[in-house]
């Protein structure tokens, strides 16, 4: 059964008229590897350690910016939200569609929150905590393409047509910003469109977005900004010593405008001078050690890398199944080929290569959690191959093979194939990754003796299940399961209104 919103009744749980406070007792494990009477033994001893949460309620008209607006993403989200507020609907072949989320965890997915006469009862996730409406976001942003967003969503050609034409008077007066185009970090074959470019040194193009953010937060009259880099893809930046790995240098290398320093790396930075969230959503290292220093120490969310959307979902789903089901992976072979521009951006061998690094870790947790199937160092092969082929447009076809080693020396192979468009599964993604960004924000938190709340780690780890390879801050274990990295996201709003984790056990029916 389907209820639309609930209220948490519990000692440990007060809501005022701009707050909810919680307390919450962490259920977690203490390991120690003991010396009894001359042999080593492991020891877990179970702990439990209190939190209190508070979440401000107040939710803030919220703008969010994107860099890469006029790209499919960026014009294909900005069509889907303005469709859904106004409650269009267009003809297809087959149906009247209805404008919809699918695809978006926070606003088409839910969570159990109890059975009630022996039935499970489920609300939706966004009842868990006060999230900004899509309805209320002012969208804005840049891109080195001049096109404006109907246009853009014309080039794109992701929705149906008798949709475009119902949202284009909406979106033709939304011109990106110009962007920040460097032909070093991105394939030869984008310098066509690029035509809508800030000019100046390094420096003068980092204020200039500074500038840009301030101004789009004071025009639209919003009170929060969140940034997305939806852009393309660049190449790897080097990350050297003395040139980006600390803030200092990196804002020295800045001022001596060296080439080796990446737009999006500008782009991150002028967002943690605006104390504004940026999240990349491409598989690039735009985060070198110098930008993740200077946002923990101006306490400013950074979230990544790369949308996780299609064939890396599955894989973090499908291994996490193989793995976990004690059967031993040995081979994936995945096989992808798009034509959109961001195939052709890939297309280009450095891009291709910040792809292929994001896509190939994705499996390192589930791996390491078996010892019994694989040996120390043991990894499965892991290839990764993307072609760009014009004619299927944004519609991306996704191959993969898994060999996994079963009982007794047999062996299974599974084998699956993928058609979707593609900007179709990124773009409630992006939805999800702003809204979230922005509830976390909200969200402070203290353990029992420290003094003070505080709010989140600034490196956004509780973003992870909406990216293929999770940014986490320097030392914590990077989680890549799909069913875990929604758990953990789930069960963090549910301690904020004192909610205990979902457990599964369903004892009261055992
Ligand atoms: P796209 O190529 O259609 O859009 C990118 C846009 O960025 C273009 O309009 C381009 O003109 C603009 N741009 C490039 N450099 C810029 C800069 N420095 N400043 C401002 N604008 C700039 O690509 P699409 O399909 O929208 O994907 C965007 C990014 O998202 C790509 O990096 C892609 O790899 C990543 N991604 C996409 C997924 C998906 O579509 N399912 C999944 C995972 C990641």
């Amino acid at each position: 059964m389907f209820i639309e919103s609930f209220k948490v009744e519990s000692p440990n749980v007060s809501y005022t008229e701009n707050e909810i406070h919680s307390f919450y007792n962490y259920e977690t494990t203490e390991l120690v590897h003991e010396n009894k009477n001359g042999s080593y033994q492991w020891v877990v001893k179970p702990k439990t350690v209190q939190y209190e949460f508070k979440t401000d309620t107040q939710l803030p008209k919220l703008g969010v910016m994107l860099v890469g607006w006029g790209g499919n993403n960026g014009s294909t989200l900005t069509a889907g939200v303005i469709a859904n507020r106004e409650g269009i609907s267009w003809a297809t072949k087959d149906k009247v569609q209805q404008a919809n989320y699918f695809g978006s965890l926070t606003q088409a997915s839910t969570i159990r929150v109890g059975s009630f006469n022996g039935e499970e009862i489920y609300a939706p996730f966004k009842s868990l905590l006060p999230m900004v409406n899509p309805d209320d976001i002012v969208f804005g942003g840049w891109d080195i393409s001049d096109f404006n967003l109907a246009d853009a969503m014309a080039r794109a050609k992701v929705l149906d047509i008798d949709l475009q034409k119902q949202l284009r008077p909406y979106m033709e007066s939304m011109v990106p910003l110009p962007g920040i185009y460097d032909p070093d970090f991105i394939a030869a074959n984008q310098g066509s469109r690029a035509n809508n470019i800030i000019k100046g040194t390094k420096k003068e193009q980092m204020e200039q977005i500074m500038k840009d953010i301030r101004e789009f937060k004071e025009a639209s009259k919003v009170d929060r900004v969140v940034v997305l880099w939806t852009a393309n893809t660049e190449r790897y930046s080097n990350v050297i010593v003395g040139l980006n790995d600390t803030t200092e240098n990196l804002l020295n290398s800045i001022e001596k405008n060296e080439s080796e320093i990446s737009p999006s790396t500008l782009f991150a930075l002028a967002c943690i001078y605006e104390d504004v969230p940026f999240i990349n959503g491409s598989p690039q290292n735009t985060f070198v050690p110098g930008v993740i220093e200077l946002a923990v120490r101006r306490n400013c969310l950074i979230g990544g890398d790369d949308f996780k959307s299609g064939q890396t979902k599955m894989k973090s789903v499908l291994v996490d199944f193989l793995v976990g089901a004690g059967i031993k992976p040995t081979s994936i072979v995945s096989y992808n080929h798009l034509g959109n521009n961001d195939g052709m951006n890939l297309s280009a061998p450095q891009t291709f290569r910040s792809k292929e690094i994001s896509k190939s870790n994705v499996v390192d947790d589930m791996v390491s959690s078996n010892g019994i199937l694989y040996e120390p160092g043991e990894h499965p092969d892991h290839v990764i191959v993307i072609k760009y082929v014009p004619y299927v447009g944004d519609s991306k076809r996704a191959m993969d093979e898994y060999t996994s080693e079963i009982f007794m020396g047999g062996k299974s192979t599974i084998v699956m194939h993928n058609t979707c468009e593609d900007s179709l599964l990124a773009a409630p993604i992006i939805l999800d990754l702003v809204l979230l960004a922005e509830l976390s924000s909200r969200i402070q938190l203290k353990a029992a003796g420290e003094g003070k709340f505080h709010s989140f780690h600034p490196v956004a780890t509780i973003l992870s299940y909406l990216t293929k390879a999770p940014l986490v801050p320097p030392g914590t274990p990077v989680v890549n399961a799909l069913s875990k990295q929604r758990a953990m996201l789930e069960n963090i709003l549910r301690a904020c209104v004192g909610l205990a984790p979902e457990n599964n056990m369903i004892l009261e029916y055992k």
